[in-house]
């Protein structure tokens, strides 16, 4: 029988958690993220990890910055997708944030006026779970070396 179990993420996940991410190279992570930002980000944020058979398939961290909590990276293995194990993270965030009195949590992502596909399911994913936008911002991408317009969200706790 499958078990799927969420549970606040330790530095033992580090290794799982980053197989995650390369699977959802190059279509929503880049080379950025998996050489350089993930390595750092992923073993000093806290988050929650979601297993299934005792193999990591999705996570989502956070930071907080004088009491302003935003998601910092959240994944499901392409395979696993779909199924609800992002909401179950998600919800499972934001209930640890209500106890502590957090009231907003933000999270960037790609906006709309960037025309890029896989894109509209992680902002339809933020739509659905009550995200709205609260600005747009033009950034640089050390990747492509264009411009882009990044969004950020913002969900009311
Ligand atoms: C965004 C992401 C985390 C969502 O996780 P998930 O487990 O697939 O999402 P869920 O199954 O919990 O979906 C919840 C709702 O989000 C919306 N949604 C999720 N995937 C969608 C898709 N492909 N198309 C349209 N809506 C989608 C739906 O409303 C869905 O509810 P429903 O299935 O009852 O219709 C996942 O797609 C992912 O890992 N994306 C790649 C990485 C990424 O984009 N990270 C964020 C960078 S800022």
């Amino acid at each position: 029988m499958v078990f799927m179990k969420i549970r606040k993420s330790t530095e033992k996940d580090f290794a799982g958690m980053m197989e995650v991410a390369k699977r959802l190279y190059p279509t929503w992570f880049d080379k950025t993220a998996i050489n350089e930002s993930m390595p750092v980000d992923l073993k000093i944020h806290k988050g929650y990890i979601a297993e299934e058979d005792g193999k990591i398939v999705g996570f989502i961290t956070y930071t907080s910055d004088k009491g302003k909590i935003e998601i910092s990276w959240i994944g499901i293995d392409p395979n696993y997708q779909r199924r609800g194990i992002g909401s179950k993270l998600l919800k499972r965030l934001e209930s640890g944030l209500r106890q502590i009195g957090v009231k907003e949590l933000r999270v960037k992502t790609v906006a709309e006026s960037t025309i890029y596909k896989p894109y509209d399911q992680t902002r339809a994913f933020y739509r659905k779970m009550g995200f709205e936008v609260e600005k747009v911002e033009k950034v640089w991408s050390k990747d492509t070396g264009k411009e882009f317009d990044l969004a950020t969200f913002v969900k009311k706790l």
